[in-house]
């Protein structure tokens, strides 16, 4: 049986001396997050569009990229023509969010939406339906290794009433201190999209983690249905 939980390794913590090294190892995960920061919405730089047509043509799954850059209205595209196929975009940096998502859409790639950790959900009811995923922040972006906050539990279980109230079904995806600790809670509360840098990178056999993470979700997932 295939399991609705996807793991995304974000490769902020992979070596990047050896990244197609590390790709390699994680060939087992659904996706792979590249986190895009430009030193001016988050306090880090990191990654840009060479770099995602790499990953791109070191793996087969899906290439998701977070956008932490205060202009995604412009430069959306850069990625697109990369190689992203689900490209997310911080609601607190979109001028005109809808036009950013049917954008997406009408070349053929995924739309996400991001919260910060004190946006409210509740600004996601005028998206919902029209996103193929939200992705939640459980830390505020910019860093990889830091604690996990907590009250990202009850925010999932508000986000999955408001896409129940809205009978609409994206994909639901968490970042930051994910971890073998957590999973299990973050499936039973709503996620569907583990996203995992340090946790699985600064282990000794990543695709262990992968493996683990999900099916600690998925336990998580059953035992919430049952
Ligand atoms: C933080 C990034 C995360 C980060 C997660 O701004 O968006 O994707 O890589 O790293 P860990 O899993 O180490 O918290
Ligand atoms: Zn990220």
């Amino acid at each position: 049986m295939t399991s609705l939980i996807k793991v995304s390794p974000s490769i902020l913590a992979a070596d990047f001396l050896n990244l197609g090294e590390d790709l390699d190892r994680v060939s087992n995960a659904e996706m792979i997050h590249v986190d895009v920061m430009d030193g001016h919405f988050v306090p880090n730089l990191s990654f840009g569009t060479p770099l995602v047509a790499a990953v791109k043509q070191r793996t087969r799954a899906l290439v998701d990229v977070h956008m932490m850059v205060t202009n995604p209205d412009e430069t959306v595209d850069w990625y697109i023509d990369s190689g992203a196929d689900l490209i997310s975009v911080h609601y607190e940096a979109a001028r005109d969010l809808h036009g950013i998502i049917n954008h997406l859409h009408s070349r053929g790639v995924l739309a996400g939406v991001v919260i910060n950790p004190d946006t409210p959900v509740s600004v996601l009811a005028d998206v919902i339906d029209d996103v193929d995923l939200v992705l939640v922040m459980s830390v505020y972006p910019g860093f990889g290794g830091q604690h996990f906050i907590e009250e990202t539990y009850s925010r999932l279980r508000e986000l999955v009433a408001l896409c129940d109230e809205h009978d609409a079904y994206p994909m639901i995806e968490v970042d930051g201190g994910v971890s073998l600790s957590n999973a299990r809670e973050l499936g039973a509360c709503g996620a569907n999209v583990l996203v995992a840098g340090s946790a699985v990178f600064n282990a000794h056999e990543p695709s262990m983690i992968v493996r683990e993470l999900r099916d600690l979700a998925a336990i998580g997932l059953n035992g919430r249905k049952g």
